[in-house]
């Protein structure tokens, strides 16, 4: 196993200052924390970016649940009231397995089967996600629940997390990834694409150009922020908002590669909140 994490108890010392926790394999997980940072700017974050463990998608996932539980334990003690898993790959190896091991609110995410089904005109729909996600146990269940009698294409898009995790958002590797995986949605008349995995909506200009104006694309950053806000309130947790609105962000790898990353993805026009970068996995 790369970036070997020890487990830690799950118990927040009452001087930790309380926060939302929220981790992912990298930069993806960015994508939820600027749309709760959009909502609710005064929140108080902290950011696990495990990129000595990058990336979850081609991992198994019992190693994936494994990490996810020991990032789970951090940042609880590091003071966090809710997890929010802003990774669709980590919530479908880890989910339950993290709601059974905390007793704080744990919010994941999945690919938006679901809207996309409901909104599509033609039946036909795309799911792009990790090749992890694409064989969980998770998303066979959602497509038995949602899918009904569309037709549903799941694409497994090997590299892509791995070219937005450099901060590579467009240009020419991304456009031959994307055109490569994605050559056959005219044809088959797809009109609704949903982004399975929390890095690919960092590449939705490059999709927007391929796929064209006639296909909409479904992201769930924004429908997550929501519910972590909703969550909060219905579990009456209350975290005193303060006026700096900078996250702190734990990288288990590379600090600096991450950084770079989303130097990179701000000058791609991103919108993220300024971060505190550290190495660590719950700073
Ligand atoms: N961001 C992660 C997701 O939402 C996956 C990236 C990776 O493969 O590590 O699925």
């Amino acid at each position: 196993m790369v970036g070997r994490l020890a487990d830690h108890p799950s118990s927040a010392p009452a001087s930790a200052p309380a926060s939302v926790g929220i981790f992912d394999s990298g930069v993806g997980g960015l994508s939820v924390v600027a749309a709760i940072h959009r909502l609710r700017p005064g929140l108080p974050l902290r950011y696990v970016a495990d990129t000595a463990g990058f990336p979850y998608g081609e991992r198994p996932p019992e190693e994936i649940a494994e990490r996810s539980l020991a990032i789970g334990g951090r940042l609880i003690e590091a003071g966090a009231r809710l997890l929010v898993v802003a990774c669709n790959t980590a919530s479908s190896a880890a989910l339950e397995a993290l709601r059974e091991r905390f007793s704080v609110p744990v919010v994941g995410m999945e690919p938006p089967l679901k809207p996309a089904v409901e909104r599509s005109r033609s039946g036909r729909v795309a799911l792009l996600v990790t090749p992890a996600t694409a064989e969980g146990a998770r998303l066979a269940r959602l497509h038995d629940s949602y899918a009904g009698d569309s037709r549903v294409l799941t694409i497994p898009m090997p590299g892509l997390a791995d070219l937005v995790e450099g901060g590579e958002v467009s240009g020419p590797r991304v456009e031959a990834l994307l055109g490569d995986a994605l050559a056959e949605l005219p044809s088959e008349g797809v009109d609704e694409v949903a982004l399975g995995c929390t890095h690919y909506g960092f590449v939705r200009s490059a999709l927007r150009a391929l796929l064209g104006e006639g296909v909409e694309l479904i992201d769930t950053a924004e429908p997550v922020a929501r519910r972590v806000l909703q969550q909060l309130e219905e579990h009456a947790i209350a975290i005193a908002e303060d006026g700096d609105a900078t996250v702190p962000c734990a990288v288990s790898g590379d600090p600096s590669a991450f950084e770079a990353a989303t130097g990179r993805l701000r000058a791609s026009g991103v919108t993220l909140p300024p971060l505190r970068v550290s190495r660590g996995v719950a700073a």
